[in-house]
């Protein structure tokens, strides 16, 4: 059985007196279960829109998904037990601590408070938060911030999690963080599908990838497969182009901060 699977999905959003707008059409994708799948693409190519299908958020138009084996439209209540969403917004309480953010949740998931109180403490450890755990949201760094996002959205212990562009606006140091902490979720069996911009992320993480522009899946692949498609010719064309020799900006900063220089809210990141 595959984790995330779907098949000419599509969705056109009507708006108001307007043309209709097809914000998906006709994608198919398969997600293996324990593999980080990348989902890129630029701006408004509809990969907020296939998640918000496949996580039962916006109906499906045309075509159908399952997740775990579930029907997304038929078995809504079983795809919601199997999946998490950590949105770009977040959904923590920023008056509040990291730890009540996660009790309340691990309580509105039916645990007791025992159990909620290790929970929360399980999760800590796992996403670096002991730390802050009392300190008030508001005043977590953005990177820290993203870290108890993802801690609840793995609260109910789902098998596939859903990240919407995760470490976009975190400076390369919690990107670099956020990164090994995705992984240690794929080491623990969970199957992580990672909407990005960043090319250099999928490339980092993603087991494959698939590439949306306008609407619909362009490639697919393992990123060497994908890469190893690209032509001497077309890598000489790039280069001309840019103005950049290989090494970036991004090297240069995590060449100069230590890439070891482990985010744990002593101070060490801002
Ligand atoms: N509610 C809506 N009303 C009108 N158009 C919409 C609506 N939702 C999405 N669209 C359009 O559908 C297309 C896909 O949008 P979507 O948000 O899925 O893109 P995206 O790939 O996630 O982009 P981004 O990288 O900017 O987040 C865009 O052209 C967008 O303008
Ligand atoms: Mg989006």
């Amino acid at each position: 059985m595959e984790a995330i699977l779907a098949e000419n999905l599509t969705k056109t959003i009507n708006p108001r007196g307007n043309k209709p707008v097809y914000a998906v059409r006709g994608v198919d994708l398969i997600v293996r279960q324990g593999e980080i799948f990348g989902f890129l693409g630029p701006n408004g190519a509809g990969k907020t829109t296939c998640q918000r299908m496949l996580t039962t958020l916006l109906p499906i138009d045309g075509g159908r998904a399952e997740i775990a084996g579930f029907d997304v439209t038929k078995r809504a209540d079983e795809v919601r037990r199997h999946i998490g969403y950590v949105g770009q917004l977040g959904g923590a309480d920023l008056t509040a601590t990291g730890r009540e953010n996660l009790t309340l949740a691990a309580r509105v998931y039916g645990l007791k408070p025992a159990a909620a109180k290790a929970k929360v403490a399980k999760l800590a450890r796992l996403l670096d938060l002991e730390e802050l755990l009392d300190r008030i949201v508001r005043a977590y760094s953005g990177g820290q911030k993203r870290r108890l996002e993802v801690a609840l959205g793995i609260i109910h212990e789902p098998k596939i999690v859903f990240m919407d562009e995760p470490t976009t606006g975190l400076d390369p140091q919690n990107r670099a963080n956020l990164w090994e902490h995705i992984k240690t979720l794929k080491s623990r069996g969970i199957t992580v599908f990672l909407t990005t911009h960043y090319l250099d992320e999928a490339d980092a993480l993603a087991d494959r990838l698939a590439i949306m522009d306008c609407g619909k899946i362009v490639a697919e692949g393992t990123p060497a497969g994908l890469k190893a498609g690209i032509s001497d010719a077309e890598i000489a064309e790039r280069v001309k182009r840019e103005t950049a020799s290989h090494a970036t900006l991004d090297d240069v900063f995590m060449k100069m901060t230590g890439r070891s220089l482990r985010d744990t809210g002593k101070g060490a990141e801002n």
